[in-house]
């Protein structure tokens, strides 16, 4: 059968596709030897509630005390119709669950209540995210170099790489660009394939993905979920949100959950599912694909419609679909009713029993991201990052364009500054200009910033690298481009406007504003970790560096800055304070400026630094520069910080607010609500509901 597959594309011959399957296998039977750890999941009382801000006492539930248990080996379907909290079941399971729904039950991973975010699952999620500038190829065998152990040859990542290509059918795109706002890339079904593509590539133990196959035709749609079957059935464990599968993708599922309103409507061996139906009086007719009657019965949405042309059929005297008799309302409530006293909720229960009670070294959970060393990671990630930014047009080279105008403009207009008195204004002018108002430019680069973060946040909670790798990789990347920005722009200053013209000052020039553009691009960077929104962060952003701008020293001397606030610490933590008095004294140190009175005197530089700018001259200018470059790394450090607090206390948060809504809310059941599952007789298990928030930090807190 995979022989065939390979066959499909019509381009190789049959011997070829068998070794290209056998290869893969062997290849994916090393990388996977690594992580195969049997993964039990249990869910049990699951409850997922969103409180009503406006209406304190009212609530809505996405999901209503679900029970459950996904095992290695086997594939599961969550089916729905849409709107029924698939999603919110997978988020919950994963710990993604949004900061307003707060969740109550208990989620055992082997046994052991454990967050499951940040490398334990691998999750393909409804929507793909990722790096828009490279090719499907690339996109593939980046991820690969990233996760897959640093001890494989190349040869054996590139066989693993070209294996997940075939075996997700993207070979006639691998050499096509994903695509982004400028840039027409792949089509959604092609997206969609890749991303789950991205995530098959380490052969995870624990694989969620939502809706898989949605957007893809029905021959796709086949063989992405038997690729998914042979994972599972190779002792991973995988669960899959599904839409509408046609009759031969719902025969590979080994097991189904299938959701109604966030209640559960049955939960067994897929292939029993029928039976169960026809049980409850719902027989699926012979002629009807069994996942369409399943739906048919349970999506409620459309009550009103269907009251409507029954009324129009009876009229018209037609023979009606038998269903139709019984409104779906009622057809869910007669199934949720049969579910909950069925042998199937009976099997259930003993088998979450069963998987509780399971003990050994085969329990041990191990992290399925990333197992590759961080230097490979670092070196990986920074040439991803690089050739990205080299092919993203608004990352850095309209920036580069502007900044050489914007220079030319500032070039002509102070061209060939003199050194009379009243040139001091224009030269000072000049440095404010250079060291303010073209930093400032810097806040261009934040939308594509923030795409970048995305997919950074999206490989981060799937765990394929760590936060610190990701600072330095960007900060490399970033590197080359920052210095060409600044080295171009003050270049064409310098010798346009006709500064002293030692080398040493225009090593300054190019220095000083390297280190404030990457101030500037760091502060973007935490603002973007801090809201990861665009019109949010350019205002935020905007904010910022106009603040930064006003205590500078331009204008206003900063002796002369009120103290409280402005003057300590403001204008001590601002760049561009230390930037524009290093600009100066590296323009005025040393200089003899005409004097105000023509034939007086030549006035020294240093006297019209401290006399008509406001600064000392007791430092070196070199001094100020190491200031800049400090609250750069500073900015570099709070960055991580920001992200591992982010990662670390969201959950007590979380906690915080679950606690508050459900006291909102007067829940005391939440909290004592009883278990409607038998109390298990292992010690570990035997435990009542109680907040995920004790259950070692889960980010989806309960009471
Ligand atoms: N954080 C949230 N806040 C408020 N409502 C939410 C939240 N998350 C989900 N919901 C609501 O819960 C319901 C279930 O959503 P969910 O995304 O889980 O559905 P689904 O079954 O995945 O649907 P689809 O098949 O369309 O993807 C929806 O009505 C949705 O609006
Ligand atoms: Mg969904």
């Amino acid at each position: 059968m995979e022989i065939e597959e390979e066959r499909a594309d019509g381009r190789c011959s049959v011997e070829e596709a068998a070794k290209r399957v056998e290869g893969r296998k062997g290849k994916y039977g090393e990388a996977a030897a690594i992580a195969a750890a049997a993964m039990y999941l249990v869910w049990e009382n699951l409850t997922v509630m969103v409180p009503n801000l406006w209406n304190g006492q009212s609530r809505r539930l996405l999901l209503d005390g679900l029970n459950g248990y996904a095992e290695p080996g086997r594939i599961m379907a969550i089916m729905g119709p849409s709107g029924s909290g698939k999603s919110t079941l997978l988020d919950s399971l994963a710990g993604r669950l949004a900061q307003n729904a707060v969740l109550t039950g208990n989620i055992l991973l082997n046994g052991k209540k454990r967050r499951l975010d940040y490398g334990i699952v691998a999750y393909v999620t409804q929507e793909d995210t990722m790096l828009g500038t490279l090719t499907v190829r690339e996109t593939i065998s980046y991820s690969a170099n990233l996760r897959l152990p640093s001890s494989m040859t190349k040869e054996e990542v590139n066989d693993i790489v070209e294996g997940t290509i075939l075996e997700m059918g993207l070979q006639d795109c691998a050499e096509r660009i994903v695509g982004n706002w400028h840039l027409r890339g792949i089509s959604g079904g092609e997206r969609k394939r890749l991303g789950i593509a991205l995530e098959i590539l380490t052969r995870p133990s624990l694989l969620f993905l939502d809706e898989p196959t949605s957007g893809l035709d029905s021959a796709a749609a086949f063989f992405v979920v038997q690729a998914l079957r042979s994972i599972a059935h190779d002792g991973r464990t995988v669960i899959s949100s599904i839409h509408q599968p046609s009759s031969e993708v719902f025969a590979l599922f080994d097991d189904l959950f299938l959701l109604s309103g966030g209640q559960a409507v049955y939960f067994g061996e897929s292939k029993m599912a029928a039976q169960f139906f026809a049980e409850a009086g719902f027989p699926c007719p012979r002629q009807r694909n069994p996942s369409d009657h399943f739906l048919r019965c349970i999506n409620s949405d459309f009550d009103a419609v269907n009251m409507a042309l029954m009324i129009s059929q009876r009229e018209n005297q037609k023979p009606v679909d038998p269903l139709s008799k019984f409104s779906t309302a009622e057809m869910k409530a007669r199934l949720v009713e049969k579910y909950r006293c069925s042998e199937q909720e009976a099997k259930m229960k003993t088998r979450m029993r069963e998987i509780s009670e399971m003990e050994g070294p085969s329990m041990t959970i191990k992290k399925c991201g990333n197992r590759a060393k961080w230097w490979k990671q670092l070196s990986t990630l920074t040439r991803r990052s690089t050739v990205n930014m080299s092919r993203d047009l608004g990352y850095y080279w309209i920036r580069i364009i502007v900044y050489i105008l914007l220079s030319i403009c500032v070039g002509t207009i102070f061209m060939h500054v003199g050194t009379s008195y009243v040139d001091i204004f224009a030269r000072a002018s000049c440095a404010a200009f250079v060291s303010g108002f073209m930093t400032f430019m810097s806040i261009g680069g934040f939308p594509s910033f923030i795409e970048e973060m995305k997919v950074f946040h999206k490989e981060r909670l799937n765990g394929h690298y760590g936060i610190v790798v990701y600072t330095l990789s960007n900060f490399l990347s970033s590197f080359p481009f920052l210095a060409l920005m600044s080295v171009a722009s003050a270049t064409i200053v310098f010798y346009m406007v006709k500064f002293e013209t030692e080398f040493s000052r225009y090593v300054y020039i190019c220095l000083d504003l390297l280190s404030s553009i990457a101030v500037v691009e760091s502060a973007m960077m935490i603002i973007a970790s801090l809201v990861p929104n665009f019109m949010m962060g350019v205002i935020i952003g905007a904010g910022y560096i106009g603040i930064m701008m006003m205590t500078s020293g331009y204008f206003r001397f900063v002796p002369d800055l009120p103290k409280v606030f402005w003057r300590y610490p403001i204008s001590y933590i601002n760049y561009g304070a230390w930037g524009l008095q290093g600009a100066y004294k590296n323009d005025l140190i040393g200089l003899e400026v005409d004097s105000k009175i023509g034939g007086g005197p030549k006035v020294k530089g240093e006297v019209i630094l401290e006399m008509l700018l406001g600064y000392q001259a007791h430092h070196s200018k070199w001094w100020d520069l190491a200031a800049v470059l400090v609250i750069l790394v500073t900015f570099r450090l709070l960055f991580i910080l920001i992200l591992k607090l982010k990662e670390k206390v969201s959950p007590f948060f979380q906690t915080l607010y679950a606690k508050q809504t459900l006291r909102r809310i007067g829940e005391p059941s939440m909290a004592t609500r009883k278990s409607k599952l038998p109390q298990f007789p292992s010690k570990r298990h035997h435990q009542p509901l109680y907040s995920l928030s004790s259950q070692e930090g889960l980010n989806s807190p309960i009471n």
